[in-house]
This record gives structure tokens, sequence and C-alpha cells, in this order.
């Protein structure tokens, strides 16, 4: 923080959760020494607490401002965030920004214009929120190869699925709460569906393995289709539904990565992550298993993880991707998995190159299955079984045997 310049000026886009986080510490902190040139938001009509003038709603008040140092993008438009990114980092200028959907839809890009232009980018908030993981993996991180990188990436899955368990709540109840809080937004579905948890191991995937990915090519499957009867399974194996977001890589330096519903034993960290709280595993080659957990989000978490990237940023810290100059790795979704499946009674699996697929229970409801199959077929029927709302659960091999095991007394049909 020494090596801040005291004149430092900062422009800030949006004014919402983040912003006045950002704001909130700014002013806190006494040290910062920064200066707020201005803000910018979209609705003139809301009110605001702080005065007009500090607020303006064109975009290029501030990035044609020369005495502005700094940028913090914190806006819910992702097109415009991106339009706001591009053009600061066109013009040389330091910019942060908490939007992992823009900043994972656009990576390659953004990492080319910083080089080509010499402009700077740091997005800390956009993953795990107040958790220091990019930075740790980016730089702690750098020369040390890394086996796994596996964490709990949104907080709005993981409270409705805490809720769902510890208070027996209906799936649409937990969600229903998970909105009167503001945990989850009016249209849940980048939460629950996965894709928010997919943008933030996209970012995370480039820092920990030197690989930019596209969205789309994660595996990817949400919690909008578990029910109570799962969690009620997974505790017959001492284990708890999990979003889990992961990007391993096996012995042959290939990368597997997916988002995935796991059940998770009560020996892992991540089962005791529990309500909005996000927690990643780090498993370094040399320096054995570690976890990081915190707030995934809110204004004050996320402002302090702005707040982190202005203060660096301002004395010269930038991102490397110092792993993309070792590049060994490869992608490669051939990994087979284990899985748990609930396929409710009036639907039925589709064709697939199931091994070892296992009706283990059956009620009047649903059919209970494990199998074996690998992520890219996984990819294949994503669409069919969310169409027929069957779930599915990542687990291990371990787990499959407990499970064949526990229900034997059920004459576990193997199919295949
Ligand atoms: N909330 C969290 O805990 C959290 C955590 C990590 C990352 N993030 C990310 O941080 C970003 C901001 O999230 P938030 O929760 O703070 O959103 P928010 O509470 O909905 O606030 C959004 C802000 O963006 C402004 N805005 C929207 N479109 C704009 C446009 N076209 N031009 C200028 N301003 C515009 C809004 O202006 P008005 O005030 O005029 O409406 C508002 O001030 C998002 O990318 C989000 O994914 C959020």
């Amino acid at each position: 923080m020494s090596n801040i310049q005291s004149n430092s000026r900062i422009g800030i886009f949006g004014f919402g959760c983040v912003g006045q986080g950002l704001y909130d510490v700014l002013q806190t902190i006494e040290q910062a020494g920064i200066e707020v040139a201005g803000i910018c938001v979209k609705d003139k009509e809301k009110p605001r607490s702080l005065p007009a003038s500090t607020f303006t709603y064109n975009p290029q008040d501030l990035l044609q401002d020369e005495s502005i140092t700094i940028f913090a993008e914190l806006i819910s438009d992702a097109d415009e965030a991106y339009s706001i990114v591009t053009q600061a980092l066109k013009a040389g200028k330091t910019i942060v920004s908490a939007n992992k959907k823009m900043l994972a839809s656009h990576l390659p890009e953004l990492i080319e214009l910083q080089h080509n232009y010499n402009g700077t980018l740091l997005y800390e908030a956009a993953v795990g929120g107040s958790i220091p993981i990019i930075r740790t993996l980016e730089s702690y991180y750098s020369s040390e190869p890394l086996q796994q990188v596996s964490g709990i990436l949104n907080g709005s899955s993981n409270f409705i699925l805490s809720k769902m368990e510890s208070e027996g709540l209906s799936y649409s109840l937990a969600l229903q709460q998970a909105q009167e809080l503001g945990f989850a937004e009016t249209d849940p579905t980048l939460d629950v569906g996965g894709f928010d948890s997919v943008n933030k191991l996209c970012l995370i995937t480039a820092h920990a393995f030197g690989l930019t990915i596209t969205p789309e090519q994660i595996l990817r499957f949400g919690i909008d289709t578990v029910r109570k009867e799962d969690l009620e399974f997974a505790k017959t194996i001492n284990a708890r539904v999990r979003l889990v977001a992961s990007a391993e890589v096996n012995p042959e330096d290939e990368l597997s990565l997916r988002v995935l519903p796991t059940l998770v034993t009560d020996q892992k960290e991540l089962y005791h992550v529990t309500n909005e709280t996000n927690g990643v595993t780090i498993d370094p080659v040399f320096a054995g298993q570690q976890f990081i957990k915190g707030l995934g989000a809110g204004s004050r978490p996320t402002g302090s993880a702005v707040w982190a990237d202005v203060s660096a940023a301002l004395s010269g810290y930038r991102y490397s991707y110092p792993k993309t100059a070792v590049k060994t790795i490869a992608l490669n979704q051939d990994k087979k998995i284990d899985i748990y499946l609930r396929c409710p009674a009036d639907s039925s699996l589709p064709e697939a190159n199931w091994e070892n697929l296992v009706k283990v229970q059956e009620t009047g409801e649903a059919i209970y299955f494990t199998a074996i199959l690998p992520v890219s077929e996984l990819q294949n029927i994503s669409s069919y079984l969310a169409g027929k709302q069957i779930f599915i659960a990542e687990i291990t091999a371990e787990q499959a045997m407990d499970i064949a095991l526990k229900f034997s007394e059920n004459e576990a049909v193997v199919y295949s």
C-alpha cells in the first residue's frame, strides 16, 4: 500500500452491490488515499446515497478523463462491461473487473489486448468473492505444477443445497428463500444451472494450468433437478450434494474440466462448506493439499477483493499467466468418471456407452443407478438428461463400491 501514489484517482463503473462495497472500503481504509473521480451508472431515476454530481450516465466521461489512474468495472451488463474493459485496455489503462461472465467469454482477446497495448486487467473478485484464489494460483503457484483445483464457486447453489439439507426444504422453497435473502437472482439460471461456476472455472484454468478455455468446452450440470431424495441418498454414504467445479490433470498431462453436482464425503473439506460460503481445494505436486474458504459474494467481501486488485495494480502488479509459457497440458474430456443417477419413473436413460450401469434402488417415483461414463459422453447426453429431469452427481470409485455394498440386499442389477 505504501507504494500507491497518494494522488491516484479511480473511475468506478456500477454502484450496485459490488460498486458500493468498493466505495465503502475506499472510504473506510484511511490509507487508501484514492480519490473517486466519478461513478458511472445506468438508471437516472434511481435514488442514490451520494450527491448527484458524483454520477455520470455516460461511460466516456470516465474513459476519456486523462486524470483517472485506474478503473473498476463493476456493472451487471456483460456486453457493456466488455465494451468498457476493451476500450480501457486499448488505451493502455489499468482496469479491475468483477464480471466473470464477460471475462470468461473473452479471456484470450483480453489477454492479447493487455499484451499489445501494455494495459493491466485484474479480476480477483470475479472468482470466489473474497477468496484470494486467482492471485494464489497466478503468483504463489506460478512455478509449481498443480494436479487439481476444485471448489464450490457459487454461493447461491450452495445456500440452496445447505437449506434443503439442514431444514428439509424442497428445492423450490430453498430457491425462494435464497431469492428473498438476495443470494439468488430473480432469474437464477446462471447460478443453479452451473453457468456461473463454469465461467469461474475458465478463469481458474487460465492461471492454474495455462489454458484458455471457452465456457462451452466445460461439461456442465446444475442443481436445478436435485430433490430431497438425492440428499437422503447421499446421507446413506456419509456424503452431501455439492456443486463442484473441478480442473484435474492426469499423469499424461491431460486436463479434465467439469462442473457437476458431486456427492462429497464428510472426509473432504468441501463437505463442510455451507450456505453462501465458497471453498477451493488446491493440489500442488509438492506442497500438499491446501484449502481456502470464505465469503463468495456480498458487498463488502467482493469490495475487499476489488480493493486488493486496485491497490496491487497501483503498485505495478499485473498477471503474467506464467503457466501458459510451459504449455505441456492439453484438454482431454475422455476421462471416465463414476456417477450417480436418479431417473424419474416415467423417464428412461438414453443410449450411451454406459459402463458398470447398476440399478441400485427403485421406488415408485424413481430408479437410482450408478455408472461410469466418459466426460465427453456425458456432454453429449446432457440436454437429454436435463430435459427428462434426470439428476446426476459425480461420485468416486470408492463411493460406487460403497453404494453397491449398501444396496446389495436390493439385488443390484448390472445392465452392462
Ligand atoms: N454481488 C456479488 O456478490 C458479486 C460477487 C462477485 C462478482 N459480482 C459481479 O460484479 C458485477 C456487479 O454485480 P452487482 O451484484 O454489484 O450488480 P448490481 O447490484 O445489480 O449493480 C449493477 C450496477 O451496474 C450498473 N449498470 C448496469 N448496466 C449498466 C450500464 N449499461 N452502464 C452503466 N452502469 C450499468 C447498475 O446501474 P444502476 O445503479 O443505474 O442500476 C448498477 O449500479 C457483476 O458482473 C457480477 O457478476 C458480483
